[in-house]
């Protein structure tokens, strides 16, 4: 019997330290302890030994199942950490592999540029007006001085909705706004959305202005430069100079166009500038009596000052942007640079 009760345990031992996962060892553990387990099947003999040798018979089966149970045990533990150590290997992250970013959205160039121009103009003491897109001819034409027929309408290709109504096709309207709205000191700048009848490398149906006005008394060409001057320096630069040409706009008397010199070449002339040294970039002028009166402004106590600009114009130079449809296809791959 004895022999017997050391086979069973050394084929246990064995079995336990055989079984290579969790699995496997509990089948081992049915094999010896379960219902049918030889150790159970061992105990199931009792009734053929005699009386008298029963308790120690007990004993000795019993001690060979605890024996069993802490080899299964102490198993179980050396088991159970190599399953844990494999999990772990299976779920790793691989911290070298490059992340999925989110890809954040950025401004638009013609916006980035836009408020560049605001910022400048914030810190001269400006303030903000933003007129209506829908516009009355009497606003955008009629008021600065552009009566009907007038020749000056054919500059400017535009978009009626009915003899009256209009897209406006110069931000230029909201001064007249402005003026009707506010007695002087006037002081706004005036971004928006223009449109005119027009479609080429330089010229899209719709694009952005920005407008200036100064009324005040003692108002002169002198302080339109000075300011000029001072924007210029902002945004392209403070070496950059700046020039007045004389021109023509029937809202102002007199009319200038203001050049600055070229980025390029400075001054020497290249292909940007044409070989003129020079780059257009915006009309202004001394506010036309005739406008002031019409928005009830004494021209004998005041007088004033107004400029507009292309917003496109300015990013066109800034950042030497061959096509201005470049703005408006919305190619992520043009857009992005702009971050
Ligand atoms: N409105 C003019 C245009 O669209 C630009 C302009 C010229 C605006 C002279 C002004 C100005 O305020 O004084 O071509």
């Amino acid at each position: 019997m004895q022999e017997k009760i050391s086979n069973i345990k050394a084929l246990a031992i064995n079995d336990i330290n055989l079984a290579k996962d969790l699995k496997e060892l509990f089948d081992v553990k049915v094999k010896y302890l379960g219902k049918n387990g030889s150790v159970t099947e061992l105990m199931k003999g009792m009734k053929d030994i005699p009386k008298e040798d029963r308790p120690q018979f007990g004993k000795i089966v019993n001690d060979l199942r605890v024996e069993i149970e802490n080899e299964f045990n102490a198993r179980e533990v050396v088991l159970k950490e190599e399953e844990r150590l494999k999990t772990f290997e299976k779920e790793a992250i691989d911290i070298t592999l490059p992340g999925k970013s989110n890809e954040i959205g950025s401004l638009h160039p013609i916006t980035l540029v836009k408020n560049e121009l605001i910022n400048a103009f914030l810190g001269l003491g400006f303030e903000i007006f933003e007129g209506p897109e829908i516009e009355e001819d009497y606003y955008n034409f009629k008021m600065l001085n552009i009566p009907e027929d007038h020749p000056a309408r054919d500059m400017q290709d535009t978009f009626y909705f009915n003899p009256n109504i209009l897209l406006r096709t110069q931000t230029s309207a909201g001064q007249v706004r402005v003026m009707l709205d506010k007695k002087p000191p006037i002081k706004v700048l005036s971004p928006g959305k223009v449109y005119r009848s027009d479609d080429d490398a330089s010229h899209s149906p719709m694009f952005h202005q920005m407008e200036g006005l100064v009324v005040d008394k003692g108002i002169t060409l002198c302080d339109l430069k000075g300011t000029l001057d001072e924007f210029v320096k902002i945004i392209f630069g403070k070496d950059t100079k700046t020039r007045l040409r004389p021109s023509y706009f029937p809202f102002t008397e007199p009319s200038v166009e203001v050049d600055v010199s070229c980025s390029e070449c400075h001054g020497k002339g290249c292909k940007l500038c044409k070989g003129t040294g020079w780059i257009e970039i915006l009309g202004a002028g001394i506010v036309n009596k005739k406008v002031l009166e019409g928005c009830g402004i004494d021209p004998e106590v005041y007088s004033g000052y107004a400029f507009g600009m292309g917003i496109e114009r300015i990013a066109i130079l800034k950042y030497k942007i061959p096509d201005i449809r470049l703005f408006f296809e919305n190619d992520v791959r043009f857009l992005k640079q702009f971050k």
